[in-house]
């Protein structure tokens, strides 16, 4: 490789960091995330990502759902600089349009950044994605939010990230009082008290004002018993909490943990700042060759998510590649590892929230939209020089299931057509009864918002009217071993088996209860939440 390369893809790498936010609706992920590319300079006044939605809403109708929901359904890839480092930011989609998208990102992403609400602690779209996370090791990084308003004691807070998450905490700074009473926050590092100061929904950056604990001025600046309660506060961390240790960070084990006001602005420089000191560069990736440096000289990705439609005028598709190794640079031609084609990736594209913009060049850890006229599936690997094959990203447990009838015949075509190229694209997974007679399919979902696309598409895009019918299941699990694993344990109670696109076994539950007591019926049955590899 020549030298020059070398250190180009070096100094890329150590510059980059990339991160997805998990959180539960309205934490504030809108509002950190436009905090963030405030400090960032993307953006120069708070707001714009909102005002960004609105306008999307008005020029686009590429679904005129989300218009009439009011949610956004498609997720994007945020880039911005800080000092010296190019920030990207995966979207992970979250709210009503929870979907499975939101987990596939994650496969995508380096780092993630575990946002909650002071006041709730943690909530069940934290914790599903939470167990995502875990699966994949990523670090995770811990931000309480909306300290300005009563919430729970921090400490209490802690205890349940340790004990339901089973993830070691280190507050890496810490709140003086709560709602309004929040004076700031306490720097560990540096020792140093921030001062908070209210302001009207932070639309430019916070004032910092920072005083060193040893100052004669604190015991003025705060109230004796909240100063009282934060020397305490810090004696008990600094006795019984351990030491922040960076790579049990990394292996995902060990959480920092940082206290502020995503609205006010409060703290989020503070964290951003830990924040890139901290996180994981971009890293090795397993393929079929071993593990691969990002700075190996070949450019390489995978295929993490395609969106289809997004701009009507166009009835276009993009496959979003995660960026592993090498240089991408606009026009390459890659080799596509699944098809053994050689595809020349023209036109690709940046995403900011939903404006394209041509980019020419890109470095792991960036994120890639390329133009997919059917040519990229989920989990596809496109590459250059010797071949090589990233693992698969595998299909998440739907929770939600219905059967979805055509009842027009003559629609029979365009009705096979969709559904097959719509699992492809993966908007839904396919299963199907294993009672030959019952052919119409099943569709298994995270979230209901997938359901609800699927038949819009359909419509939109096939022509085809379709109906739903829900079924009474919440739980899938795939069988390890296979039909042969499923064949030897004889008849099964309280569940219901059905095969998947790739025609393997997976039984369905009304509810977890069911899932359990079939494992203490059958101790030899092996059941995974999470199917293998997907295609
Ligand atoms: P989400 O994307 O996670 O769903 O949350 P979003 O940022 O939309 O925030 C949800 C609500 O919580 C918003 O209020 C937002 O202003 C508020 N919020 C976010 N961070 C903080 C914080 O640090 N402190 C306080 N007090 N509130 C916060 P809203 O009333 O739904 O919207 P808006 O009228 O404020 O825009």
């Amino acid at each position: 490789m020549s030298t020059e390369l070398q250190s180009e893809l070096h100094q890329a790498v150590e510059l980059r960091r990339n991160f997805a936010i998990i959180s539960h609706p309205d934490a504030g992920k809108t509002t950190l995330t436009e905090k963030l590319l405030l400090y960032g300079g993307a953006i120069h006044e708070a707001g714009a990502v909102k005002a960004r939605r609105a306008q999307r809403k008005a020029t686009s109708d590429w679904m005129a759902m989300e218009q009439q929901r009011g949610i956004s359904i498609t997720s994007t890839v945020l880039q911005f600089a800080y000092r010296n480092c190019q920030i990207n930011l995966l979207d992970t989609p979250g709210h009503q349009d929870f979907s499975e998208d939101t987990y596939r990102t994650l496969a995508a992403a380096d780092n993630a950044v575990m946002l909650i609400d002071a006041a709730k602690g943690l909530e069940p779209q934290t914790r599903k994605l939470f167990e995502v996370c875990k699966l994949r090791g990523l670090p995770i990084f811990t931000f309480v939010n909306k300290l300005d308003r009563p919430g729970r004691e921090p400490l209490e807070l802690l205890d349940e990230i340790e004990q339901e998450l089973g993830l070691q905490t280190y507050a890496v700074n810490w709140p003086i009082g709560m709602g309004d009473r929040f004076k700031g926050v306490f720097d560990r590092q540096q020792q140093q008290i921030h001062l908070f100061e209210r302001s009207a929904h932070g639309s430019k950056e916070a004032l910092d004002t920072v005083v060193d604990l040893g100052d004669a001025t604190i015991e003025q600046l705060l109230e004796a018993d909240l100063y009282y309660q934060l020397k305490n506060d810090l004696e008990l961390l600094e006795g019984v909490g351990p030491e922040l240790d960076l790579e049990l960070v990394h292996q995902g084990k060990m959480t920092p943990v940082f206290f502020g006001s995503a609205m006010t602005n409060f703290g989020v420089e503070l964290f951003l700042k830990s924040f890139l000191d901290c996180a994981l560069k971009p890293g090795v990736h397993n393929s079929s060759v071993g593990e691969v440096p990002p700075t190996y000289p070949e450019f390489s990705g995978f295929v993490f998510k395609l969106q289809a439609n997004m701009d009507p005028k166009h009835r276009d598709r993009i496959a979003f590649v995660r960026v592993c190794t090498g240089r991408f640079e606009k026009d390459m031609t890659v080799n596509h590892a699944r098809t053994g084609k050689v595809v020349r990736l023209s036109r690709p594209q940046k995403l900011f929230a939903q404006e394209r913009e041509s980019i020419d060049i890109a470095y792991p850890g960036d994120v890639i939209g390329l133009n997919n006229p059917g040519v990229f599936a989920i989990g596809d690997t496109i590459y250059t020089g010797q071949k090589l094959e990233y693992e698969g990203i595998p299909y998440f447990s739907p929770e939600l299931f219905a059967t979805l009838r055509n009842p027009n015949p003559s629609k029979f075509k365009q009705f096979q057509k969709g559904i097959s190229e719509l699992r492809e694209e993966g908007a839904v997974q396919i299963m199907y009864s294993t009672d030959e007679a019952k052919r119409d399919p099943i569709l298994a979902a995270v979230g209901q918002l997938q359901f609800e696309v699927v038949q819009f598409r359909l419509h939109n895009e096939y022509g085809v009217e379709t109906i739903l019918d829900l079924l009474p299941y919440s739980v899938a699990r795939w069988v390890e071993g296979g039909w042969e694993a499923l064949n030897k344990v004889g008849r099964l109670f309280n569940t219901t088996t059905v095969k998947d696109s790739m025609d393997r076994p997976v039984l369905l539950f009304r509810n977890e209860w069911n899932c359990h007591q079939l494992l203490e019926d059958h101790p030899n049955l092996k059941l995974s939440a999470i199917a293998p590899v997907l295609y």
